[in-house]
């Protein structure tokens, strides 16, 4: 099999394309290079600089690699941003993935690997998520997600074409200090980049029904999430047809404020937090029922958050060397 990744060149899919190829899968990468980074992709993965919405190039990239898998991760992916520019997220989100399921009907490739979010849940009042718990998207980011999901379930049905939608969790961590998380849209870097601004990390709102009244997340790492993509990817390659629809997650719940607590310990900068108030759309608690995985992929977490805060860290102080002070 031949895989095209798209957003290939981002955070976690520079580590999809790692991870699969090498494990001996033949991947190329389709990237416009927006919030992608070419130097996280080693010179033997061929890199097609070009976007999900051109879908004369995508037809064309398909029939000559003779593509026949696809991992689409490429995505604008920013809850705020998506408030202020709905239209421009669903374009791209939405239009996009619409643009590459008509070439990957076209060129009749039957296995499609579509990158979904935890977004699409919103706020369940539920101990665990599982991926019967109802879906309630609170942002227009999370409602592109459970778009692309009905659209890609759709052009499966439509098209014979075998898919996988995974739903991510709060990923974090960094297999390799380069290929670490350059935005800072996620807690870990915030609170990272809080500290090396010689600032005090924020949690907002300690108050929630929680046991220490602050948020609680389930936590992924990158490069466990890079082996649930092969995982889907095998099932895919190996005939499995129809749809599955599964939950990336550890399906276990970590607080802000033991986060926090913990990147203090793994940096030396113990700085107390400050507490400000809630922000709005902040779901108390979302963890993931991790069975479905476990059963369907015989895939589950291997890495921890303390492995995923120090392999964070070292990223970080590569990219920002002023924040190593000890
Ligand atoms: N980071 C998370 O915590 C998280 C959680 C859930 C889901 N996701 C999803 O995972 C995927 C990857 O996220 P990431 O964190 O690696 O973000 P990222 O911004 O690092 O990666 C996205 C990649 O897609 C590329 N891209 C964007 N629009 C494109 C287009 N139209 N055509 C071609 N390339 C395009 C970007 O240049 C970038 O390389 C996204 O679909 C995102 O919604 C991420």
């Amino acid at each position: 099999m031949t895989w095209l990744i798209t957003g290939g060149a981002g955070y976690i899919g520079a580590h999809v394309a790692r991870a699969m190829a090498a494990e001996g899968e033949s991947v190329l990468v389709l990237d416009d290079l927006s919030s992608g980074v070419p130097t996280r992709l080693p010179e033997s993965i061929p890199l097609v600089h070009g976007s999900s919405l051109d879908g004369r190039l995508l037809k064309r990239v398909l029939a000559e690699h003779s593509v026949t898998g696809v991992v689409h991760l490429a995505a604008r992916k920013q809850v705020a941003e998506s408030v202020a520019q709905p239209t421009r997220y669903y374009q791209e989100n939405v239009g996009g993935l619409a643009t590459l399921l008509e070439a990957v009907a076209e060129a009749g490739i039957e296995r499609f690997l579509f990158s979904s979010s935890a977004a699409v849940y919103g706020n369940p009042d539920v101990d665990l998520i599982t991926e019967d718990t109802p879906c309630a998207p609170m942002s227009p980011y999370g409602e592109t997600k459970l778009a692309g999901e009905w659209l890609v379930r759709a052009a499966g049905r439509a098209h014979g074409i075998a898919t996988v939608c995974l739903r991510y969790f709060n990923v974090a961590g960094a297999a390799e200090p380069e290929l670490a998380d350059t935005g800072v849209f996620n807690i870990v870097p915030m609170v990272f980049d809080r500290l090396t601004r010689g600032e005090a990390p924020r949690i907002f709102g300690d108050d929630y029904p929680t046991p220490d009244g602050t948020c609680v997340r389930d936590y992924i790492h990158v490069a466990d999430l890079a082996d649930a993509h092969l995982a889907a990817a095998r099932r895919l390659a190996g005939g499995a047809a129809g749809d599955l629809t599964v939950n990336v997650g550890r399906g276990e719940g970590v607080s802000v404020r033991e986060l926090v607590t913990l990147i203090g310990e793994v940096t030396g900068d113990t700085t107390a937090p400050l507490v400000e108030p809630r922000r709005p759309g902040d779901a108390p608690r979302a963890v993931a029922s991790a069975a479905l995985a476990e059963r369907e992929l015989d895939w589950s977490a291997r890495r921890g958050v303390r492995e995923m805060v120090e392999s964070a860290w070292r990223g970080w102080v590569l990219h920002h060397p002023e924040a190593n002070r000890g």
